[in-house]
């Protein structure tokens, strides 16, 4: 095959700056075909795939490894400040991976995520009481979204309820904080620190008290044995991995039901259908691609992937996003958001043997979080229009900063 050079352009960088609005270029990427290599914010140039079927062939070609937040440069249009952690599986590869990610698979699995299903509940009415004491007008993403996923994190690694706050606070500032703390550079080092002593305790105590939850089951794995530093590692990245797309998800998906009251009163119309709903908004906008940051992978020797030649060392970022407006995976109106698609194959999730360990978690609080804020509050209104929400590139993705709202 012959092989041709790829021209290097800077990164589409959003025109109105802390607007969510796609910053690259979706359908033109998807018409192209091919990989773009884009230069990105720190210097570093990664290809980007445009098409789904680029996507699926990157994310499970063994030549490109995931690796992730460990100080060598990558290409990223978001701050990271995540130190290298063993146990740590997006940075794992092959079958050290596999051995790993299996351990924390079956807490993950569609029926332990089923018999979830009533604390689930129980934490979003607790945010839901909590959010109505505080009065309208508030910030929905600080006082109802961001909390609900650390707090179900926490419940299924089984850190006792005293150390649940202290968890959830720690949460919060590894993503760099809330926008009144952003000024702190240090912030997220400093979370990363905290969360490390209070698992470090909490992984001591269910050594000698074992209960029935995830610290207890990996302190006793025996294919591999993973040490506490191991373990640390692996909770680190379920709370990292469960807790800002979650989070920024479902205030996102909010935002735009109160944004479009026509496709609002078709969501709450059919509670039957929420889920495919769910569905068709990770599709819409999978928002940790659509900024360019997301799923990077290395080249670990020379590819040549359809003319052009990824050089070992080179990164590639594939990107759902594109994917999702691609016509194999969305053939009618790609780019429009309708609740009517079906089927929803859509890759916001990922693919391949990386892919989200915690989908039908988030899956299941998505379906309670999103319709229950509007039962609780029928006349919820935002105070902005979505396309003017703040967003910070501070954590990452790219996420909300807030979500004002008020309900009277
Ligand atoms: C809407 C919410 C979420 C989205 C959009 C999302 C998206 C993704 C994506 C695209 C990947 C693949 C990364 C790669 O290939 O390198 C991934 C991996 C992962 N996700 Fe999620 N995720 C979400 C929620 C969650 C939740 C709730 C958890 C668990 C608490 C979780 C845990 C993980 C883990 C552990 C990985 C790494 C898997 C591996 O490397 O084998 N995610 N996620």
């Amino acid at each position: 095959m012959t092989m041709h050079d790829v021209d290097v352009k800077p990164i589409p960088i959003r025109k109105n700056p802390g607007r969510l609005e796609t910053r690259l270029p979706l359908e033109e990427m998807n018409r192209s075909g091919t990989l773009m290599k884009f230069m990105y914010p720190n210097g570093v140039p990664g290809y980007m795939t445009t098409t789904a079927d680029h996507f699926r062939r990157i994310l499970s070609d063994p030549r490109f490894h995931a690796k992730r937040f460990l100080g060598e440069p990558q290409p990223t249009p978001v701050s990271v400040a995540v130190p290298d952690m063993p146990g740590f599986i997006p940075s794992m590869n092959g079958p050290d991976h596999l051995a790993v990610r299996r351990l924390a698979a079956g807490d993950f699995s569609v029926k332990h995520i089923r018999d979830l299903g009533a604390k689930i509940e129980q934490v979003v009415d607790k945010y839901l009481d909590e959010t109505e004491a505080m009065g309208s007008p508030v910030d929905l993403f600080a006082s109802y979204c961001l909390p609900i996923p650390s707090e179900v994190i926490a419940w299924i690694l089984g850190v006792p309820t005293t150390h649940t706050q202290e968890f959830q606070m720690a949460a919060r500032y590894t993503i760099g904080g809330l926008p009144e703390k952003l000024t702190d550079p240090e912030a997220p080092a400093r979370a990363i620190k905290t969360l490390h002593e209070l698992l470090a305790d909490v992984i001591t105590l269910k050594r000698k008290d074992p209960q029935d939850d995830l610290i207890t089951r990996l302190t006793k794995a025996t294919d591999p044995v993973l040490s506490d530093e191991e373990i640390w590692g692996l909770c680190t990245n379920l709370l990292l991995a469960g807790h800002e797309t979650t989070s920024t998800n479902a205030a996102y998906q909010i935002a735009i039901l109160l944004d479009r009251p026509d496709v609002k009163a078709e969501f709450l119309a059919d509670p039957d259908r929420i889920p495919d709903f769910i569905e068709e908004l990770l599709r819409f906008k999978a928002i940790l691609t659509d900024s360019g940051a997301g799923i990077p992978r290395l080249a670990t020797e020379d590819v040549e992937f359809d003319g052009v030649l990824i050089e070992k060392g080179e990164w590639v970022m594939p990107c759902a996003a594109a994917a999702n407006v691609d016509a194999s995976v969305c053939p009618h109106s790609p780019t429009e958001l309708d609740l009517d698609r079906t089927p929803f194959p859509h890759l916001t999730f990922g693919f391949g043997a990386h892919t989200c360990l915690g989908q039908h978690l988030a899956r299941a609080e998505l379906k309670v979080i999103v319709p229950k804020i509007f039962e609780r509050f029928p006349n919820l209104a935002s105070e902005m229009a979505v396309d003017d929400l703040p967003w910070l590139e501070s954590g990452f993705g790219y996420r909300m900063a807030e979500l004002p709202v008020r309900w009277k």
